[in-house]
């Protein structure tokens, strides 16, 4: 009799968290946004990791994974360094979130770029294929894949990426305000590039598919 009436007070003072848990809305589906993809990365990268402002912000559809996931703790750590960026990091809170940002955009069909200006693609085409081996430049095929579709887990994804963003990069790994590649072997590659190089490699890197 003790027993039954404890019971039941437990279950009365429970009620409040029964009527709550029914009244809980499905899991979420599987297949659609993060919540912080929607709320937050959206506005620059597109819910489909499309860029809403080429001119400002990278795409993130087809990246690799972990390379998002690396540069997500890495613009939060100071490791890379960005005005906008860095803050935006910070509304991914756990490694949980960020896997799932991650696998999210990296499954997202890539938007093919065209290359633009042709003068161009000779140069860029040499660089990424075969490197200049009388300035001492890899091929960027060997890290970056021969279609430039990145390889997992550290080398991102550069084909169908905008050019203008990859040059950005280059300048920066070049003048060493970006420092957060491993061992320094984009540092190493870019301090022999030059604008023209740059340009080239960038225009041709994007247009590959
Ligand atoms: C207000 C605009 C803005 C928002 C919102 C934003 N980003 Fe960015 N993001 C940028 C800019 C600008 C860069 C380029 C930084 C640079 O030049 O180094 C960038 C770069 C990145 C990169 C590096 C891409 C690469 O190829 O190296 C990743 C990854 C990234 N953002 C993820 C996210 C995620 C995830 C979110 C949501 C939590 C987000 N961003 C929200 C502006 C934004
Ligand atoms: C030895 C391997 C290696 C070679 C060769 C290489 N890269 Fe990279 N590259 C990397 C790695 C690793 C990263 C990512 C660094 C990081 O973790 O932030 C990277 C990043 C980049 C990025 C930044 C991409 C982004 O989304 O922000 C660009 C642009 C780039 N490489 C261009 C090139 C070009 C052009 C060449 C050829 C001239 C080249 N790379 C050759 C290893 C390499």
């Amino acid at each position: 009799m003790m027993r039954t009436m404890a019971l039941a007070l437990v279950a009365a003072g429970f009620g409040l968290n029964v009527a709550a848990q029914e009244a809980a809305p499905p899991p979420a589906d599987p297949n659609a946004a993060p919540a912080t993809v929607k709320d937050v990365c959206t506005q620059c990268h597109g819910e489909t990791g499309v860029s809403t402002d080429p001119a400002k912000y990278p795409h993130l559809s087809g990246q690799v994974p972990d390379y998002i996931i690396k540069q997500l703790r890495e613009f939060k750590g100071g490791a890379r360094n960005d005005p906008v960026m860095t803050a935006m990091a910070y509304t991914v809170g756990t490694d949980e979130d960020a896997r799932a940002i991650a696998d999210w955009y990296a499954k997202q069909s890539v938007t093919p770029s065209a290359a633009t200006k042709p003068d161009l693609i000779e140069r860029g085409k040499k660089l990424w294929r075969a490197g200049d081996a009388a300035k001492a430049i890899p091929a960027c095929a060997g890290c970056h894949g021969a279609s430039g579709q990145g390889l997992p887990a550290q080398y991102p994804r550069l084909s169908g990426q905008l050019p203008t963003y990859l040059a950005l990069q280059l300048q920066r790994f070049r003048n060493g305000e970006r420092a957060n590649d491993p061992e320094g072997m984009m540092r190493a590659i870019a301090e022999r590039l030059t604008d023209n190089d740059i340009q080239s490699v960038s225009e041709y890197a994007s247009g590959l598919r």
